[in-house]
């Protein structure tokens, strides 16, 4: 059925402009004053912004690490984040090193298939390079649509790749079109820390973050980035968390490097004394990188504002407290990495960054789905409203005053990273291809209408709307 979204105020990352939005089967098919349609239901969004539906670009659903397994799967993780404003997600896929590239792939579809109530898409972790993995990337890129490859330059024993890893992924995504990623950490040093620390006895949530100091990030980013200029490529890092980080994104993207930075809502709202709370209760603050000095969220709002990171991803990994985050007691290093951000992660940022006058409503629009529709390939059939776009829309209230927590959230985790947190703005309605997940405040949605997105190239500059897939 034909839908007329009435009276909102549209925000693009570029223009605000009140306007009616005509949707016809998936796609915004007009956007104009007064529009009229017998056929049509009429939706209206008086009072209210519409937003291009959020596209969160680090995802971990249903994956297992540190021992156990996510809390939230593809269902649960991705009706929180309809909830939250976002329609699509890219997912990161693990491989195992030695196995076929396509088997990983595999079992991230039967994850993710009929369970998905959003768009959803896949980035590929690269262990190690060898002939064989060589030999799958262009099948990867071509028939799968995944355009993104992301190294871990921490996690050692686990996930760690090593430097001549990066490189040769970096040379392999500029001669195939893809975007390298990095999770950068000083793996090797944050390990003898680790070490270190448990030998003395150090053993509380609180070390997690006193072994993983901002220089191993800051000394890792530099790395990467300069490997990034050495093999001519393009690289975006993941969860940017410190002044040290920052200024080694500034200062290569300063001498033409192609380098982004992504930055998370836990890093601009939450700080390390968080890990200090007693009972075991720091252990819910537990990311990689850590939660930073208060300082620190100064650097990142300002390099959001200017430009030097461009994108907020939640890094969803959700653990329970009970049960999950507890493996970790008497020994910090086993404390399962992640927590659950996915459903708040626009409205934090409207909240703390638009209505605290520290980017501007479009600058938002950027940072939530834009630039990552951009940068990984799915612009403009995501990522903006226009004619010809995905009727992936956002009615988003933006004065609805409201305290995030764990009894109202949709997250299926026992706990909320931001619990008792004052937020001004919420979504009160959430269309994915024209059809409604959120009417109201109320999920409508089905497991499995998610459908998977294969990506363009990096850099790909073919903006043309495709027609409607019947
Ligand atoms: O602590 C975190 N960030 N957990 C998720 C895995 C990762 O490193 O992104
Ligand atoms: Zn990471
Ligand atoms: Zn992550």
């Amino acid at each position: 059925m034909k839908k007329i979204i009435r009276n909102g105020t549209i925000v693009t990352a570029t223009d605000t402009f009140k306007a009616d939005i005509l949707i016809e089967e998936d796609k915004i098919s007009t956007i104009g004053l007064n529009l009229e349609d017998a056929d049509a239901e009429v939706i209206d969004a008086s009072g209210n912004y519409i937003f291009p539906g959020g596209v969160d670009p680090h995802t971990h659903l249903d994956m297992p690490f540190g021992g156990t397994v996510t809390k939230d799967d593809f269902e649960s993780g991705t009706i929180a984040a309809a909830f939250g404003g976002t329609t699509t997600i890219i997912d990161f896929c693990l491989t195992n090193k030695g196995e076929p590239l396509q088997k990983s792939i595999e079992k991230w579809h039967k994850k993710s298939n009929n369970k998905a109530v959003i768009d959803y898409s896949f980035h590929l972790m690269i262990g190690e390079i060898t002939d064989d993995v060589l030999k799958e990337l262009p099948r990867v890129i071509e028939k799968e649509g995944i355009t993104s490859f992301k190294v871990f330059m921490a996690y050692k024993n686990v996930f760690q790749a090593d430097d001549a890893t990066l490189y040769r992924t970096l040379l392999a995504a500029k001669e195939y079109g893809a975007l390298v990623m990095v999770h950068a950490e000083n793996g090797d040093v944050v390990d003898y820390l680790i070490n270190e620390a448990l030998a003395e006895g150090k053993t509380e949530p609180i070390y997690h973050a006193l072994t993983r100091p901002p220089e191993v990030e800051g000394e890792a980013t530099g790395r990467a980035a300069t490997l990034t200029d050495l093999a001519n490529s393009q690289l975006y890092v993941v969860h940017v968390t410190c002044a040290e980080a920052v200024e080694k994104i500034t200062e290569a993207r300063n001498n033409g490097v192609d380098i982004w930075g992504e930055t998370c809502p836990q890093y601009l709202v939450l700080d390390q004394t968080m890990l200090e709370k007693p009972n075991f209760e720091g252990a819910k603050y537990v990311w990689s990188p850590p939660l930073r000095e208060k300082w620190n969220q100064d650097v990142l709002w300002n390099a959001l504002k200017n430009g030097n990171l461009q994108t907020l991803g939640s890094d969803q990994c959700s653990f329970d407290f009970k049960g999950q985050k507890e493996l970790g007691r008497g020994d910090f290093s086993k404390i399962p990495n992640g927590g659950p951000t996915i459903e708040d992660r626009v409205t934090i940022l409207f909240s703390e960054g638009v209505k605290k006058g520290r980017i501007t409503l479009n600058q938002f629009v950027d940072i939530t789905s834009t630039r990552s529709a951009k940068l990984f390939g799915l612009y403009p059939q995501k990522g903006t409203i226009a004619v010809g776009s995905d009727a992936d829309l956002v009615i988003f209230d933006p004065n609805i005053n409201r305290t995030l927590s764990s009894e109202t959230h949709h997250m299926a985790v026992d706990y909320n990273a931001f619990e008792g947190m004052e937020v001004t703005g919420e979504p009160v309605s959430v269309l994915v291809r024209g059809e409604f997940v959120i009417k109201e405040k109320q999920y409508v949605g089905n497991a499995g209408s998610g459908q998977y997105l294969k990506r363009k190239k990096y850099g790909e500059k073919d903006f043309r709307l495709t027609s409607r897939v019947k």
